[in-house]
């Protein structure tokens, strides 16, 4: 009876998995199985920039990928306004658009990107969500997300000066407003969203200490910046504090104002909270907020599902479990979420840390 039971079991998962397995239509030149043919023309550029533009790993340029969908993609207004959403258009028409004070510092990015789109002949929308998708898939703890191609090129730049991208200083009704309005992303979504901030840092909020991390391990993509964020701010990293920033916790980290109120507002803040130390949780919201993200501007239906080219993702490290910085402890945790307390979490060892800057490439 018991081996019947497991028998039809197991059939019953085999004909479901084989059901909701995507067929696979087409063998790739380098020998790889997708599922539409147009998405081979992606293995190059995958095997391109994974060395030449983010040198295998987490650091500036990944960064500077993951920030970019973001600024390209928000561009855009459900209720007019105009921009056409993920796009490209903040490369082609870098003129306009990176005149906008909420896209400062991208200059870097979109020139270490350019070369690569003119030589694998992609349109940039496409470019821009595709090396963002990649270089989460070189922050170890980031989930693996989709991609889907065929955004055609930007017509026209996004509408400015700096309406449509939020910015650090702005309160956290207007910058739920904005994502409501580009993208219909609900409070809980822009949550989600801000576990990019987990793998950034900033380095136009404080020019004279570019590259100063949101969190203390930028190169991994865990829960950290939530519980960073929650602690009590006591200090700037640097001597001069910038527009849009608060105090942070930890020597040598920033926090922008912004993410500092997202986690004690009352509309985000239990969020927020179920984000730390949940790293599965992270991992799903974020990778289906992302996806959203990309399709600003397009619908599932018009682009083509090239998903089965990203990577797979790179596991957290065992040691990156989640904590407090050392001599910190959980009287420092600002509770916000009026429903539940905020998870408890073992104190690192030691002297209070300095976090070092990002390198810069
Ligand atoms: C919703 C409100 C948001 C605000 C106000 C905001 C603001 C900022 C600011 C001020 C910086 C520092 C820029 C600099 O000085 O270099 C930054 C960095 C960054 N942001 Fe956001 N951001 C938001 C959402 C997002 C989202 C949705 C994403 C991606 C999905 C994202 C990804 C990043 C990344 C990866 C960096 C680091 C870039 C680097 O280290 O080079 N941000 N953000
Ligand atoms: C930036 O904009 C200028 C003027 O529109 C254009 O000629 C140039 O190719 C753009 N740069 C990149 C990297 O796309
Ligand atoms: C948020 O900022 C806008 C202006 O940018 C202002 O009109 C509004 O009153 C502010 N809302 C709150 C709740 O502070
Ligand atoms: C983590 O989040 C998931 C929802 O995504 C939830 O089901 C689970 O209970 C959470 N785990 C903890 C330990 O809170």
């Amino acid at each position: 009876m018991a081996f019947f039971a497991v028998l039809l079991a197991a059939l019953a998962v085999q004909q479901v998995y084989g059901a909701s397995t995507p067929r696979r239509r087409a063998t790739c030149a380098g020998g790889q199985q997708v599922t539409n043919a147009e998405c081979c023309a992606w293995f190059p550029v995958l095997e391109d920039i994974v060395p030449n533009l983010f040198g295998g790993e987490c650091g500036d340029d990944a960064h500077g990928a993951l920030r970019l969908t973001f600024h390209d993609a928000i561009g855009f207004s459900r209720t007019g306004g105009g921009g056409g959403g993920a796009d490209g258009s903040i490369i082609v028409f870098n003129d306009t658009e990176l005149t906008y004070l909420a896209n400062a510092g991208l200059d870097d990015t979109i020139d270490a990107e350019a070369p690569f789109i003119a030589k694998h002949n992609v349109t940039p929308g496409d470019f821009i969500q595709f090396a963002g998708a990649v270089s989460l898939t070189l922050c170890p703890g980031a989930p693996r997300t989709g991609f889907f191609m065929g955004r055609a090129p930007p017509e026209a730049p996004a509408p400015g000066p700096d309406g449509l991208v939020p910015e650090p200083f702005d309160n956290v009704t207007n910058i739920l407003n904005r994502m409501f309005d580009a993208g219909a992303f609900s409070p809980e979504e822009v949550v989600a969203l801000l576990a990019s901030h987990s793998v950034a840092g900033a380095d136009t909020i404080d020019p004279t200490i570019p590259g100063t991390p949101f969190d203390s391990s930028p190169s991994i993509m865990d829960t950290q910046i939530f519980i960073e964020v929650q602690l009590k701010g006591t200090l700037f990293p640097g001597p001069d504090p910038g527009n849009g920033e608060a105090m942070s916790a930890v020597a040598g980290e920033m926090r922008l104002e912004s993410d500092g109120l997202i986690a004690r507002d009352e509309r985000t803040s239990c969020f927020w909270q179920e984000m730390a130390g949940n790293q599965s949780r992270m991992q799903e919201q974020f990778a289906a907020a992302f996806l959203k993200l990309g399709m600003i501007g397009h619908s599932e239906s018009s682009l083509i599902d090239c998903s089965d080219v990203i990577p797979d993702a790179t596991p957290l490290p065992d040691n990156a479990g989640p904590h407090l910085p050392p001599t910190l402890d959980q009287a420092d945790i600002q509770q916000a979420c009026a429903t539940a307390a905020f998870p408890t979490f073992p104190v690192l060892p030691g002297p209070a840390e300095t976090v070092p800057a990002i390198p810069q490439s």
